[in-house]
């Protein structure tokens, strides 16, 4: 439908932004939904952040999801935060509020509701899972798990510095037992699921080649990697007979809170949405 006067405005800002799906899968729901708004890329330079947000804002927009390189700028520029941005110390949506931005994180609803989808609601409780890497995914997906019940997180990653850090940074925050290590450490014994963070598979690259072999029967394993969608670890996992769940769920679910943040109407993850963004993740 086309836009009166008092159409809501909304958009994602990034450096470049030209590659961000955002778009597409918020235009998918505007158009769903009938609604009377707009969600639009917006490119802007680290150095004009925070005067073009000012701009924006005094402009009506309801909102932004803020992507790289961008995220730590966002969680300065917030007057207030919500818990998982508090937890995750990143924010991907800024929502425009009286007394100014209020910075959130939804990408650990993302993977709850992702893993929620495909495993059940109850299906971690008191479980064990593993992470591959020790990066800004990484915090989500800790915040992800513990909310659902997970009893306890491992960390692997590459510099397994970073792992040891990156757990012992939230201690005390979460219910689950944390514990970080290098690959070398890696064994899928008792491991529920495997929730892999890094950028290793993406596109043309390698994935992490670490074994499978001794995962137990009903494990599953989730790539937040969603190009190409069937990542050399997903492929692996399904010849080994393991649930497997590509990253493009999680990218999906993230949106849901940031579209009812900005046009007021909460959204569902449906399979013809699903289809209109492997199109447009495919160049079609
Ligand atoms: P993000 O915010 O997307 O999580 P990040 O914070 O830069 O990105 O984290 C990148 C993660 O991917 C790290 O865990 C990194 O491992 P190191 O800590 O050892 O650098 C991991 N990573 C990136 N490329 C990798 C590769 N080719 N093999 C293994 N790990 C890789």
């Amino acid at each position: 439908m086309s836009l009166t006067g008092s159409a809501l405005l909304a958009g994602v800002i990034g450096w470049p932004v030209g590659q961000s799906l955002s778009p597409a899968l918020h235009g998918h729901w505007l158009r769903q939904y009938g609604i009377d708004g707009a969600y639009v890329p917006l490119a802007i330079a680290p150095a004009d952040f925070s005067r073009s947000i000012d701009g924006l804002v005094r402009a009506g927009f309801k909102g932004f999801n803020v992507t790289v390189p961008h995220k730590e700028s966002a969680f300065a520029l917030a007057v207030r935060h919500d818990a998982a941005a508090t937890a995750i110390g990143a924010v991907n949506l800024l929502v425009t509020t009286a007394d100014g931005l209020e910075g959130r994180n939804t990408d650990a609803y993302g993977l709850a509701a992702t893993l929620t989808q495909h495993l059940g609601a109850e299906a971690l409780r008191g479980k064990t899972a593993a992470i591959w890497g020790a990066g800004g995914t990484t915090r989500a997906a800790i915040h992800a798990l513990d909310g659902l019940g997970v009893a306890e997180i491992r960390l692997f990653n590459r510099t397994p510095a970073k792992a040891v850090a990156l757990a012992s940074s939230f201690a005390g925050k979460t219910a689950a037992k944390l514990s970080g290590a290098g690959y070398d450490a890696w064994s899928g014994r008792d491991v529920a699921l495997i929730v892999h963070t890094t950028s290793a598979g993406m596109k043309q690259t390698p994935s992490l080649d670490l074994g499978l072999d001794d995962l137990p029967a009903g494990a599953a394993v989730f790539d937040a990697v969603y190009n190409p969608l069937e990542t050399g670890l997903l492929a692996k996992a399904r010849t080994r007979g393991l649930k497997t769940v590509d990253g493009l769920w999680m990218l999906l679910h993230q949106a849901v809170p940031s579209f009812e943040a900005f046009f007021g109407v909460r959204p569902e993850v449906t399979a013809a949405l699903r289809a209109e963004l492997v199109k447009a993740l495919q160049g079609g």
